[in-house]
């Protein structure tokens, strides 16, 4: 009985190994698995015939199962090596002199980055970058703001509506009434964005242009704050020497209204083609939020008041950088963005 087990146990192994060595595959490897020492292999059918052994050949007979298995399973994890191996020497040489690939760097539009840098000046004197939808309805862009109904901005001549009477929002102020809505003052905040007016485009003049909008709420806040932090604004994005002046203007929401000019980067102030030979720019619209506008969002105008300002972002970044036609901006031409 020892004997036949043993020559079994000997056949198997012989005959696992041999297959094992023509395997072309992982299924021929698996294959002879399963024939073996897998839960329906031969192996395994040959565990009962142990028990009928006598007692003193079951130790030899243990032994040798063991052995067995263990050649099998070594000559299972040699074929999966060698396969692999084989596999591997299969794969197309790497050329390693080959030049490398080039992965071009990309830019930010100079649009995004005069908006980074207008924010981030903003931000050192404590102001919050925030933003609203470019798509708005009538009370946010016109009514809150104290619009009166016969304002021009609204005629559907200067303002893109859609069907559902919203509008493309044409500055943006709007983002003032929001925020007011939403916050209980001390405000202070800068919103820069998209606007949308309908002008027939040309080199300063586009369908849509973008601005960036600012507003103070607090208490005890004056003109002379305005007029410092425009001041702050200008020296940081211009440089030092750029002196700023107010005239007064008018805006439904802020009263007093005022412009504020920045002296013409250009020529210093002496006079050039740029400021029209004037020697300053014209460059925000401000004022002192109309006590309406905050009675409009549920402020009490006794208690609290402010200052808003709003420019225009691609007439600051084509004074900065000399650029005499705005449509370039959204050109996508290379040559031009590739300069920033
Ligand atoms: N919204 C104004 C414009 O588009 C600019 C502005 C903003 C003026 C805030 C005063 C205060 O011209």
């Amino acid at each position: 009985m020892l004997e036949e087990l043993l020559t079994k146990l000997r056949e198997i192994t012989a005959d696992a190994e041999a297959s094992l060595a023509q395997a072309k595959n992982e299924g021929d490897i698996d294959a002879v698995k399963n024939k073996t020492i897998g839960r329906s292999g031969a192996i395994t059918a040959l565990s009962p015939m142990m028990g009928k052994l006598p007692p003193e050949s079951k130790r030899d007979a243990g032994k040798a199962f063991n052995e067995a298995k263990t050649k099998i399973q070594n000559a299972l994890s040699e074929a999966r090596k060698k396969l692999e191996d084989s596999e591997l020497s299969d794969m197309p040489a790497i050329d390693v002199t080959l030049p490398g690939r080039k992965w071009p760097l990309g830019r930010k539009h100079p649009l995004s980055q005069t908006i980074d840098e207008c924010c981030a000046i903003f931000r050192r004197m404590g102001f919050v970058a925030v933003s609203g939808p470019e798509i708005e309805d009538i009370w946010h862009n016109f009514d809150a703001l104290n619009a009166p109904l016969t304002h021009p901005s609204r005629d559907p001549k200067d303002t893109f509506y859609l069907p559902d009477g919203r509008l493309m929002r044409t500055q943006t102020s709007a983002v003032q009434i929001r925020t007011m809505e939403k916050q209980k003052p001390p405000v202070r905040i800068v919103s820069p964005g998209r606007c949308y007016r309908r002008d027939t485009p040309d080199a300063t003049h586009g369908v849509y242009f973008h601005q960036i909008e600012g507003l103070y709420i607090d208490k005890n806040v004056s003109m002379a704050d305005l007029k410092s932090t425009l001041r702050q604004f200008a020296s940081e994005y211009f440089g030092r020497e750029v002196k700023v002046r107010m005239r007064p203007s008018f805006f439904p929401f802020t009263e007093p209204s005022l412009e504020c000019d920045f002296s013409c980067v250009m020529c210093g102030g002496k006079g050039c083609g740029v400021c029209k030979n004037s020697g300053w720019l014209e460059i925000v619209g401000a004022g002192m939020v109309n006590p309406k506008v905050l009675e409009n969002v549920g402020y009490n105008p006794e208690e609290v008041q402010g200052f808003a300002f709003g420019f225009g972002l691609e007439r600051l970044a084509m004074i900065k950088h000399r650029i005499n036609d705005l449509r370039i901006f959204s050109d996508n031409d290379l040559r031009f963005l590739q300069q920033f």
